[in-house]
């Protein structure tokens, strides 16, 4: 196999090769002053298995460069090619709530689903639409963060008590709750525009002497932690330690969050931060080499959770 890096991927990219057995290929990717992207393969894919790696931070540059890039690899002669995408974009419009909008998550699905032969990602943001399968008709994998997050949380905070800012954060609170063995609590969340968020917190005065750990799959804005972190401040709780899989951070997100009282922010690795403080490559490298027959084979989504153990997420 030969992994090819987009912008922004290159070490998880390089770290991934050595985790998979892989060899890493050189790619040439540039704007020209138009705005037009450019990729170029400079390596030899020919009857090679190709892997893409892009996580798709800046969604809209990276999803061109992957078609781009995935033609010029079927076009030299790649037997298959597939992508890791350890951060997905686009599937939080899962549903048309208003009349006229696109519904993103189904066209970005169906765009890739025609261009690469299977996809591998971390936590996408599954919430009307169950598992991958409802989007994708490609093989995908959907590795979870949850068991590496709850052990870093396990070896990292005192007194740990987990909380989730929103209904669909429960999947995910539940793996990293039980990963850290720390008692959970899912809080409900109102989005009224992109940085007017209101969480409802119930009273937590039986757990004001541990220390709440806020759990997410994305922080963007930052604000529905900001809200959070400031009820928990209002209820006289110790000041958060804020944790997110995907550290997307538009902005000055993170510094906002800081400056509301969050103890401490850590993200994985799937976008490159300086937050990342929890590494999950040997979790989608393990789980890769795990599936790698199915996704070959497959013409079905199938999830893998517990790190690498596959078991259907969802009946
Ligand atoms: C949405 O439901 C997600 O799980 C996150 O809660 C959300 O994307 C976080 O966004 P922001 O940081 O902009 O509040």
């Amino acid at each position: 196999m030969i992994l090819l890096a987009l912008p922004n991927s290159e070490s998880i990219a390089l770290r991934l090769s050595r985790s998979m057995d892989a060899t890493l290929g050189t790619v040439d990717v540039h704007t020209f002053p138009d705005g037009e992207s450019y990729v170029r393969i400079d390596a030899d894919v020919a009857s090679r298995d190709v892997a893409i790696v892009a996580s798709l931070h800046e969604p809209n540059e990276r999803l061109l460069e992957i078609l781009f890039l995935a033609d010029a690899a079927r076009e030299s002669g790649a037997k298959r090619v597939g992508l890791i995408a350890p951060y997905l974009a686009y599937l939080r419009q899962d549903a048309r709530f208003h009349r006229g909008e696109a519904i993103t998550a189904r066209t970005v699905a169906s765009i890739l689903s025609a261009r690469v032969d299977w996809l591998v990602t971390v936590d996408p943001h599954l919430h009307r639409f169950a598992s991958l399968s409802e989007l994708f008709t490609i093989p995908a994998l959907d590795v979870h963060a949850g068991p590496e997050v709850g052990r870093w949380i396990a070896r990292n905070v005192d007194a740990p008590f987990i909380i989730g800012p929103d209904a669909e954060s429960r999947q995910w609170v539940e793996r990293i709750a039980k990963a850290a063995g720390a008692p959970f609590t899912v809080l409900s969340k109102i989005r009224r525009g992109d940085s007017d968020v209101i969480e409802r917190v119930p009273d937590l005065a039986a757990y004001r002497s541990s220390t709440p750990v806020l759990v997410d799959d994305i922080i963007s804005t930052g604000q529905t932690m900001i809200a959070t972190v400031r009820h928990l401040r209002d209820q006289g709780m110790k000041p958060p330690v804020c944790v997110a899989t995907h550290a997307v951070f538009a902005a000055d997100a993170d510094a906002q969050l800081q400056a509301a009282g969050a103890a401490r922010v850590v993200t994985t690795n799937t976008i490159l931060h300086q937050t990342n403080g929890i590494d999950v490559v040997p979790t989608i490298a393990a789980a890769y080499l795990v599936e790698r027959g199915a996704l070959d084979r497959q013409s079905h989504t199938e999830s893998v959770s517990e790190s690498v153990g596959m078991r259907a997420r969802r009946p």
